[in-house]
């Protein structure tokens, strides 16, 4: 399999802009700091306040353009109003990254309706709404990437986070759906990248 090389410039990503949801700490400040070491302009938001201003702060220092929102996803307004507050900074986002999650484990004898809710309102929902504020804008551009990130939870048939595999499975279910709702091609636009630490035999 090709790598990218970790020093590599890829010139075509320099003055894009990005936005990250969850992006403070984990996998998603492992995308903030690439994107913007590329010369693009970075948005993101977390509950992590701390990091988050951390990691903002220190990309600045560095010379490169990160924003920080401190946004709690399950709030749709706020989550909306930090993508339109990006894209009004940086007059467009040329790539979401639907990242934020919380996969607690959960056994699926007691888990509460309060607790099926909440894992939707982080690991599926906010996805959504967060597509339906930024692809708008890169139809009318006919240039835009959405990044989904799932997980391989759900095909391995991992049994201790229900509501999490649960969502992940209708992740995928979203990248597929929206690009045919705006009659995309689901290559082109949108992709679900199915995280896992682990090693799968093709075909799992
Ligand atoms: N790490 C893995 O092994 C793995 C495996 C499969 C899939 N994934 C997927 O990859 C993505 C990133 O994984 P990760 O391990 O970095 O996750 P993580 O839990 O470490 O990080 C997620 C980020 O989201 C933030 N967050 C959580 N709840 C939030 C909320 N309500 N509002 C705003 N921000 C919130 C966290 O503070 C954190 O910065 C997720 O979509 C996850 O499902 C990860």
């Amino acid at each position: 399999m090709n790598r990218p090389l970790p020093n590599a410039i890829y010139p075509g990503l320099k003055g894009r802009t990005a936005f990250v949801t969850g992006g403070a700490t984990g996998i998603g400040c492992a995308m903030v700091t690439p994107f913007a070491r590329q010369g693009m302009r970075v948005g993101f938001c977390d509950i992590a306040i701390p990091e988050g201003e951390a990691l903002a702060a220190s990309l600045g220092a560095a010379g490169h353009e990160a924003r920080f929102d401190p946004v709690d996803v399950r709030d749709t307004d706020a989550l909306q109003q930090a993508l339109r507050n990006t894209a009004d900074r940086w007059a467009t986002i040329d790539v979401l990254v639907n990242n934020v999650a919380n996969d607690s484990r959960q056994d699926w004898r007691d888990l509460t309706c309060a607790e099926w809710d909440n894992a939707m309102a982080i690991n599926l929902r906010p996805a959504f709404f967060a597509i339906q504020a930024v692809p708008p804008g890169m139809i009318a551009r006919e240039h835009g990437s959405i990044i989904d990130l799932g997980s391989i939870s759900w095909k391995a048939k991992y049994g201790t986070m229900p509501a999490y595999t649960t969502a992940k499975a209708a992740i995928h279910g979203l990248t597929r759906s929206y690009t045919v709702l705006h009659g995309l091609s689901y290559r082109r636009w949108g992709n679900t990248i199915f995280v896992s630490t682990r090693s799968f035999p093709v075909g799992f």
